[in-house]
């Protein structure tokens, strides 16, 4: 990967590069087609970024304590537990990162491996009316975190998480979940890759859904690797 700004650099590290945040963040990593679409044709998103994005979607996963995504991507099926590639795990010195699932209805499919087979056990977030009425395995009720009486609170989630030791946090998406992260500002930096791909309009989802108001960004540096520009922005 070579760093095009601030200062441009040839092979550096993204182990390095993204870890160089002094915790506790919150980022939102995603991946987009370079006409703003964060959905292959198929829906989903390995058609967009190819190896390199996913190296650092992995390196992202590897440098947090906590790895947020929204249900609606958990329904997708696609999402595994957190696992570590050899060079990652010695790097991080530990487990991987449990992936934390926000989800006001409950409504999982719970014999997904996520539920069933991680290494470090899925965090279900959610409210604690939902809760009151869920049916669900009992091996994953030690594993909830209720935030909120009637609706989730996302920044008590949060609050609640740090407590627990998981201070840094990537968010992984999807949409909905990353906005209501960005309205309740709870989110540090947007870590953005644009994939060399064009999607056209058929299928197209924003990376963002409604927002109150514009929100000011701040770019804080761009690096290339295999034809992926990775953005990362801070939020002022
Ligand atoms: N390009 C990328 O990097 C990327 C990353 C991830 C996903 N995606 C794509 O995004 C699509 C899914 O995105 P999505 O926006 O539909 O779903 P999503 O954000 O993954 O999940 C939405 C669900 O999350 C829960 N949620 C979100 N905000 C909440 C809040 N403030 N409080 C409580 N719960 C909250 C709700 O769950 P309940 O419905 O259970 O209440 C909501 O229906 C998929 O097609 C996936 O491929 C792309």
């Amino acid at each position: 990967m070579r760093r095009l700004l601030p200062e441009p650099a040839g092979e550096i590290d993204p182990y390095d590069a993204y870890g160089d945040v002094k915790g506790p963040w919150l980022r939102v990593g995603m991946v987009m087609s370079a006409d703003g679409s964060v959905t292959d044709e198929h829906g989903w998103t390995h058609g967009l970024g190819g190896e390199a994005d996913f190296w650092v979607f992995l390196i992202l996963r590897a440098l947090a304590d906590g790895i947020l995504v929204g249900a609606g991507t958990i329904r997708s099926g696609m999402v595994r537990p957190a696992r570590l590639r050899r060079s990652l795990r010695e790097r991080r010195g530990r487990p991987p990162a449990p992936i934390v699932v926000v989800s006001r209805s409950l409504s999982l499919d719970w014999t997904l491996p996520l539920f069933t087979a991680a290494e470090t056990p899925t965090i279900v977030v959610t409210s604690a009316a939902a809760l009151k009425t869920a049916e669900m395995p009992d091996a994953v009720r030690p594993h909830v975190l209720t935030a909120g009486d009637d609706d989730v609170d996302l920044g008590r989630a949060v609050h609640e998480l740090r407590e627990r030791g998981l201070e840094n946090l990537v968010c992984e998406g999807g949409p909905m979940l990353a906005t209501s992260l960005v309205e309740a500002g709870l989110v540090d930096e947007i870590c953005l890759n644009l994939a060399p791909t064009l999607m056209g309009g058929g299928r197209h989802t924003r990376m963002l859904g409604e927002l109150a108001g514009p929100a000011a960004l701040d770019p804080a540096a761009v690096y290339l690797d295999d034809g992926v520009l990775f953005l990362r922005y801070g939020l002022t």
